[in-house]
Protein backbone atom coordinates (compact mmCIF):
# COMPACT_ATOMS: atom_id res chain seq x y z
CA UNK A 1 0.00 0.00 0.00
CA UNK A 2 1.33 3.62 -0.79
CA UNK A 3 1.67 6.07 1.91
CA UNK A 4 -0.83 8.53 0.26
CA UNK A 5 -3.68 9.29 2.60
CA UNK A 6 -6.53 7.02 1.20
CA UNK A 7 -9.41 9.09 -0.24
CA UNK A 8 -12.43 10.27 1.91
CA UNK A 9 -15.47 8.22 1.70
CA UNK A 10 -17.10 9.97 5.10
CA UNK A 11 -16.05 13.06 6.32
CA UNK A 12 -15.65 13.44 10.02
CA UNK A 13 -18.38 15.97 10.28
CA UNK A 14 -20.85 13.46 9.35
CA UNK A 15 -19.68 11.09 11.43
CA UNK A 16 -19.91 13.24 13.79
CA UNK A 17 -23.36 14.42 13.27
CA UNK A 18 -24.76 10.71 12.98
CA UNK A 19 -23.03 9.55 15.95
CA UNK A 20 -24.86 12.01 17.91
CA UNK A 21 -28.51 10.76 15.84
CA UNK A 22 -27.48 7.12 17.22
CA UNK A 23 -27.02 8.18 20.61
CA UNK A 24 -29.97 9.97 21.12
CA UNK A 25 -32.08 6.99 19.19
CA UNK A 26 -30.29 4.33 21.68
CA UNK A 27 -30.76 6.94 24.88
CA UNK A 28 -34.69 7.66 24.12
CA UNK A 29 -35.24 3.57 23.39
CA UNK A 30 -33.29 2.51 26.81
CA UNK A 31 -34.92 5.89 29.13
CA UNK A 32 -37.45 3.76 31.11
CA UNK A 33 -34.47 0.49 30.98
CA UNK A 34 -32.06 1.43 33.72
CA UNK A 35 -28.39 0.57 32.94
CA UNK A 36 -27.31 -0.35 29.69
CA UNK A 37 -24.16 -2.29 28.46
CA UNK A 38 -22.55 -1.13 25.59
CA UNK A 39 -20.29 -4.39 24.11
CA UNK A 40 -17.42 -3.22 22.01
CA UNK A 41 -16.03 -5.59 19.53
CA UNK A 42 -11.90 -4.88 18.89
CA UNK A 43 -10.33 -3.65 18.11
CA UNK A 44 -12.60 -1.95 15.21
CA UNK A 45 -15.36 -0.79 17.32
CA UNK A 46 -12.86 0.89 20.06
CA UNK A 47 -12.68 4.79 18.78
CA UNK A 48 -16.82 4.84 17.62
CA UNK A 49 -17.18 3.04 20.92
CA UNK A 50 -15.36 5.73 22.60
CA UNK A 51 -17.41 8.63 20.88
CA UNK A 52 -20.50 7.46 21.20
CA UNK A 53 -20.87 5.99 24.74
CA UNK A 54 -20.10 9.65 25.46
CA UNK A 55 -22.78 10.66 23.90
CA UNK A 56 -25.70 8.83 25.52
CA UNK A 57 -27.41 10.09 28.25
CA UNK A 58 -28.58 7.14 30.04
CA UNK A 59 -26.87 5.03 32.51
CA UNK A 60 -24.49 3.09 30.68
CA UNK A 61 -21.56 0.08 31.59
CA UNK A 62 -18.78 -0.48 29.17
CA UNK A 63 -17.85 -4.14 28.08
CA UNK A 64 -15.52 -5.41 25.89
CA UNK A 65 -15.14 -8.75 23.42
CA UNK A 66 -12.70 -9.59 20.95
CA UNK A 67 -12.70 -11.57 18.31
CA UNK A 68 -10.75 -12.58 15.02
CA UNK A 69 -11.35 -14.06 11.55
CA UNK A 70 -8.65 -16.40 10.36
CA UNK A 71 -6.13 -14.87 7.85
CA UNK A 72 -5.54 -11.15 7.52
CA UNK A 73 -6.27 -8.77 5.35
CA UNK A 74 -9.38 -8.60 3.68
CA UNK A 75 -9.89 -11.85 3.81
CA UNK A 76 -13.10 -13.19 5.51
CA UNK A 77 -12.92 -16.41 7.62
CA UNK A 78 -14.01 -18.50 10.23
CA UNK A 79 -14.85 -16.79 13.69
CA UNK A 80 -12.88 -17.28 16.59
CA UNK A 81 -13.57 -15.61 20.19
CA UNK A 82 -10.29 -14.15 21.38
CA UNK A 83 -11.64 -12.12 24.62
CA UNK A 84 -15.17 -13.01 26.31
CA UNK A 85 -16.71 -10.11 28.46
CA UNK A 86 -15.56 -9.66 31.61
CA UNK A 87 -18.28 -8.58 33.78
CA UNK A 88 -21.42 -10.37 34.11
CA UNK A 89 -24.36 -9.21 31.78
CA UNK A 90 -26.73 -11.77 32.89
CA UNK A 91 -30.21 -10.06 33.34
CA UNK A 92 -28.77 -7.16 31.87
CA UNK A 93 -29.77 -5.12 28.42
CA UNK A 94 -26.98 -5.41 26.39
CA UNK A 95 -26.13 -3.45 22.39
CA UNK A 96 -22.87 -5.08 20.87
CA UNK A 97 -21.39 -1.88 18.98
CA UNK A 98 -19.36 -3.28 15.95
CA UNK A 99 -17.27 -1.20 13.48
CA UNK A 100 -18.94 -2.19 10.71
CA UNK A 101 -21.19 -5.86 9.85
CA UNK A 102 -19.57 -6.99 6.19
CA UNK A 103 -20.84 -10.68 5.70
CA UNK A 104 -22.93 -11.09 9.01
CA UNK A 105 -20.50 -13.80 10.17
CA UNK A 106 -19.11 -12.20 13.22
CA UNK A 107 -21.47 -10.20 14.20
CA UNK A 108 -23.48 -13.68 14.12
CA UNK A 109 -21.40 -15.12 15.83
CA UNK A 110 -21.39 -12.69 19.09
CA UNK A 111 -24.93 -13.05 19.50
CA UNK A 112 -24.94 -16.37 20.32
CA UNK A 113 -21.81 -15.92 22.73
CA UNK A 114 -23.63 -13.45 24.12
CA UNK A 115 -27.05 -15.25 24.41
CA UNK A 116 -25.16 -17.64 26.08
CA UNK A 117 -24.12 -15.32 29.21
CA UNK A 118 -28.22 -14.64 29.29
CA UNK A 119 -28.74 -10.64 28.95
CA UNK A 120 -32.34 -9.88 29.68
CA UNK A 121 -32.08 -8.55 25.48
CA UNK A 122 -29.50 -8.05 22.80
CA UNK A 123 -29.34 -5.15 20.25
CA UNK A 124 -27.05 -4.30 17.52
CA UNK A 125 -25.25 -1.10 16.52
CA UNK A 126 -22.51 -0.41 13.90
CA UNK A 127 -21.46 2.11 12.40
CA UNK A 128 -20.95 0.60 8.72
CA UNK A 129 -23.26 -1.77 7.08
CA UNK A 130 -22.03 -3.52 3.39
CA UNK A 131 -25.45 -4.26 2.65
CA UNK A 132 -24.56 -6.09 -0.27
CA UNK A 133 -22.13 -8.54 0.79
CA UNK A 134 -24.55 -10.34 3.39
CA UNK A 135 -23.83 -14.02 3.60
CA UNK A 136 -25.93 -14.08 7.13
CA UNK A 137 -28.96 -12.69 8.12
CA UNK A 138 -28.61 -10.35 10.93
CA UNK A 139 -30.97 -8.25 12.59
CA UNK A 140 -29.34 -4.90 13.40
CA UNK A 141 -31.20 -2.22 15.54
CA UNK A 142 -28.58 0.59 14.57
CA UNK A 143 -26.57 1.55 11.49
CA UNK A 144 -24.76 4.84 11.27
CA UNK A 145 -23.91 4.55 7.25
CA UNK A 146 -24.57 2.04 4.85
CA UNK A 147 -21.71 1.52 2.12
CA UNK A 148 -21.27 -0.76 -0.83
CA UNK A 149 -18.87 -3.30 -1.50
CA UNK A 150 -15.90 -1.79 -0.39
CA UNK A 151 -13.20 -1.86 2.03
CA UNK A 152 -12.70 0.84 4.03
CA UNK A 153 -10.49 2.30 6.70
CA UNK A 154 -10.52 4.38 9.50
CA UNK A 155 -11.64 5.75 12.74
CA UNK A 156 -11.24 2.37 14.35
CA UNK A 157 -10.83 0.31 10.63
CA UNK A 158 -7.97 -0.93 9.35
CA UNK A 159 -6.26 -2.67 6.25
CA UNK A 160 -3.57 -4.91 7.81
CA UNK A 161 -3.47 -2.68 10.77
CA UNK A 162 -2.80 0.57 8.82
CA UNK A 163 -4.87 3.82 8.70
CA UNK A 164 -6.69 2.92 12.21
CA UNK A 165 -6.65 6.33 13.40
CA UNK A 166 -7.79 8.25 10.68
CA UNK A 167 -10.11 10.76 11.79
CA UNK A 168 -12.87 10.08 8.78
CA UNK A 169 -13.76 6.82 6.63
CA UNK A 170 -11.51 6.34 3.52
CA UNK A 171 -11.73 3.61 1.30
CA UNK A 172 -8.42 1.73 -0.06
CA UNK A 173 -8.18 -1.06 -2.44
CA UNK A 174 -7.15 -4.45 -1.08
CA UNK A 175 -3.97 -6.25 -2.40
CA UNK A 176 -5.05 -9.90 -1.12
P1 LIG B 1 -18.10 -9.93 8.72
O1 LIG B 1 -17.76 -10.32 7.31
O2 LIG B 1 -19.45 -9.23 8.80
O3 LIG B 1 -17.98 -11.08 9.64
O4 LIG B 1 -17.04 -8.85 9.15
C1 LIG B 1 -15.88 -9.30 9.73
C2 LIG B 1 -15.01 -8.21 10.25
O5 LIG B 1 -14.16 -7.86 9.15
C3 LIG B 1 -15.61 -6.90 10.71
O6 LIG B 1 -15.99 -6.88 12.05
C4 LIG B 1 -14.42 -5.98 10.53
O7 LIG B 1 -13.57 -6.06 11.64
C5 LIG B 1 -13.77 -6.56 9.32
N1 LIG B 1 -14.13 -5.81 8.12
C6 LIG B 1 -15.07 -6.11 7.19
N2 LIG B 1 -15.09 -5.20 6.21
C7 LIG B 1 -14.14 -4.29 6.54
C8 LIG B 1 -13.66 -3.10 5.91
O8 LIG B 1 -14.11 -2.65 4.83
N3 LIG B 1 -12.65 -2.45 6.54
C9 LIG B 1 -12.11 -2.89 7.71
N4 LIG B 1 -12.53 -3.98 8.33
C10 LIG B 1 -13.53 -4.69 7.75
MG1 LIG C 1 -14.86 -5.79 13.64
Amino acid sequence: MSDALPPVLIPESDIEARVAELAQQISADYADKGELVLIGVLKGAFIFLADLSRQLSIPRAIEFIAVSSYGSGSKSGAVRLVMDVRGNIEGKHVVIVEDIVDTGNTLHYLIGILESHGPASIKTCTLLHKASATEVEVDIDYVGFAIGDEWVVGYGLDYAEQNRTLPYIGNVTPTD
